[in-house]
């Protein structure tokens, strides 16, 4: 048994994650860990919501909230709808707990101590109209790197690369539009070219990575600068540095304490499970690998800024230097990166109305068959669009029709002529009955060797392929013709059965609920396949904040099923099931068509009219900066209200 880390990219508390952000990270992940945990393997599985910087204090702008009660809000809805889609963390907790605080400040001081953290110059954009600094999402402009017109002060969404705000052609505020002024401000640095030889020669060693995220990672270290990791804004990790810590208005980079959390989370679930050391297994232990599951856009902060981060700490940049209470902390095994998911043909854009949330989803259809559609459609290594035709036709044919009425059959006559499963009598199998059950045993080899690599789309149509397989078996063999002959009779419906429960096996991963309800179909009791829960707890180090976290027991031979054949157990008692999968009606698509045109030109009206009252917004602040009267304050402490 090994242990296995399973990190998974932190949701900003911004807004609901739609299915776009939940087929990268979400479903992915899940899948992976309630394999390794059937495999027998020790897994953790962290993650929570990300809820520091510009993100989060842009959004909380436009809905008139503080940055602390938007991120509560959001930390809430995420909760509720990654659990909702089954997706069993050990812990799913937050960036604004102290245990995350504390644990980012350690490894700030440590990377500072290793002289890989170094003070110097920035030059930051800052609003002329007022004073205000526009770090990162506050102002946008042109990519100098691939031309796309969104890029923001921090990083270009469509070429994933790192950018400083100078650097943007044609800037503006998002705020009102105007042009920013740059000025030079004090700002940490991560010194990435001290830490770039190590980082990429652990990157060489790397095995077995998708094609595009190893080549786009590589490509990361062709030109390599240091990074400001602080910012001139009142919401964030305060610097853990004598005359910054008490400012209020300079603060740590998001990204350099989001990425952080998988080590603070891991601490965090450590403390609350009553061995506060349990996390060093995970993250100590050399041996133990760490699986990393995002979207293609956070590339660059697992393969190079976390990594660096990691080697910093530990003192294995050029540097030299030493580990600190933490002890030597491990680097990734492998960055498991999935490309872009669109809706409709049309790129998600939560302004332009491009989306589809997972809560709307789950209330209208099945948790598991929205599962299903993002593991057999998702971009796991290209591009892939999610229609509404193919979400229903996957759900029919595929989970409805072949595997559904499989399990109902084979249950039904089950239930129908012995009440219990039937006794398999050797010496009236065929070979094709050993064939069957020899296909379906073996199946467990391959389709682990899939998941093993992150082949989740391969593995899934081999399960499925089983499936169609049992299928073939029940047609040839016509159980409903044979009569008069129960010895012969019992023995297809039992190496039927037995099939069934291992492709149920095979399924469980990727279909935890619906695994369930077939385990019981044939009779099965106790937890096959575990959901996870939320739980409300109070913040460790600060009595009186409250906040759900994800969390549940999943233990191989407790809750969680081994990943082997199981042999079922003749005379226990089958009851007459009820249909696992439903259709979903046709109707439905041109429903759901219907209803992504009416929110598109809605949020287009709306779009245009926010454009508009920037526009009002800009001409003010030019008047009123002529006028000389534009006196607010430098700072970002206005940026809360
Ligand atoms: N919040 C980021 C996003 O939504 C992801 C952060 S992942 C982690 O793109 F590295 F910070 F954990
Ligand atoms: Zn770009």
């Amino acid at each position: 048994m090994s242990h296995i880390l399973v990190n998974v990219a932190w949701p900003y508390a911004n807004g609901p994650r739609h299915v776009g952000h939940v087929a990268g990270f979400g479903v992915p992940s899940d899948v992976y860990a309630r394999f390794e945990r059937m495999k027998g393997n020790d897994v953790l599985m962290v993650s929570g919501t990300d809820e520091h910087g510009t993100p989060i204090l842009v959004e909380a702008e436009k809905e008139g909230v503080g940055a602390q009660e938007l991120a509560n809000r959001y930390n809430r809805v995420i909760a509720k709808d990654l659990c909702d889609l089954g997706l069993s963390y050990d812990l799913f907790t937050r960036t604004t707990t102290v245990n995350h605080e504390h644990v980012v400040q350690e490894m700030f001081r440590q990377c500072l101590a290793n002289g890989y953290i170094y003070k110097g110059k920035q030059k930051v954009a800052i609003s002329p109209s007022t004073g205000r600094t526009l770090p990162d999402r506050y102002i946008e402009g042109t990519c100098p790197i691939c031309g796309f017109d969104g890029a923001r002060g921090d990083q270009c969404d469509n070429c994933g690369n790192e950018l400083d705000p100078d650097e943007l052609i044609n800037p503006v505020s998002k705020i009102n539009g105007e042009t920013p002024r740059f000025e030079e401000t004090e700002h940490f640095f991560l010194d990435l070219p001290a830490l770039a030889d190590a980082n990429l020669a652990w990157l060489h060693t790397r095995e077995g990575w998708r094609t595009n995220v190893i080549n786009f990672s590589l490509g990361l270290f062709k030109e390599v600068k240091p990074r400001a990791i602080t910012r001139d804004i009142d919401w964030g990790i305060p610097v853990p540095v004598d005359g910054w810590i008490d400012n209020p208005n300079k603060r740590l980079y998001v990204w350099f304490d989001a990425v952080i959390g998988y080590l603070s989370a891991s601490i965090e679930w450590a403390r609350r499970s009553g061995d506060p050391e349990a996390w060093r297994a995970w993250w100590n232990d050399p041996e133990t690998p760490a699986y990393y599951f995002m979207g293609k856009d956070n590339i660059t902060f697992h393969s190079q800024i976390w990594p660096s981060e990691l080697l910093a700490y530990d003192g294995q940049g050029s540097k030299g230097g030493e580990p600190g209470a933490f002890g030597t902390l491990n680097l990734p095994e492998q960055v498991v990166a999935s490309e872009f998911m669109t809706m409709e043909g049309k790129k998600f854009s939560s302004s332009r109305g491009i989306v589809i949330y997972v809560k709307d989803l789950l209330a209208r259809y099945p948790v598991d068959a929205v599962r299903y559609y993002i593991s057999v459609a998702g971009p796991e290594s290209s591009d892939s669009d999610f229609t509404w035709s193919e979400f229903v036709r996957h759900n029919n044919e595929e989970l409805a029709a072949s595997w559904g009425n499989l399990v109902n059959r084979v249950a039904n006559l089950i239930n129908r002529d012995f009440g219990v499963i039937p006794e398999l009598d050797e010496d009236s199998m065929t070979s094709e009955d050993r064939a069957l059950l020899e296909e379906s045993a073996d199946a467990f080899d391959v389709i682990g060797g899939l998941l093993e690599r992150h082949h989740q789309k391969n593995a899934l149509a081999e399960a499925m392929r089983i499936v169609g397989a049992i299928n073939k078996y029940i047609s040839a063999e016509e159980p409903w013709k044979i009569k008069g002959d129960d010895r012969r009779l019992g023995t297809v419906l039992h190496v039927a059965a037995q099939a069934v429960s291992d492709a149920n096996h095979l399924l469980a991963p990727f279909l935890p609920h619906s695994a369930q309800k077939v385990w019981e179909a044939l009779g099965g009791s106790g937890v096959f396949s575990p959901l996870p829960h939320i739980e409300e707890v109070e913040d460790l180090d600060k009595p009186g904040f409250h906040y759900p976290i994800i969390t549940g027991v999943y233990k191989l031979g407790e809750t969680v099923h081994p990943w082997v054949s199981e042999p079922l157990v003749a005379g226990t008692p089958v009851p007459k099931p009820s249909p696992i999968f439903q259709k979903i009606p046709v109707e439905a698509v041109d429903e759901e068509l219907a209803r992504f045109d009416a929110m598109l030109s809605e949020r287009t009206h709306a779009e245009q009219e926010r454009l508009a009252e920037a526009q009002r917004r800009t001409r003010a602040a030019t008047h009123s900066a002529i006028a000389g009267s534009a006196s607010e304050p430098a700072s970002g402490a206005d940026s809360q209200q």
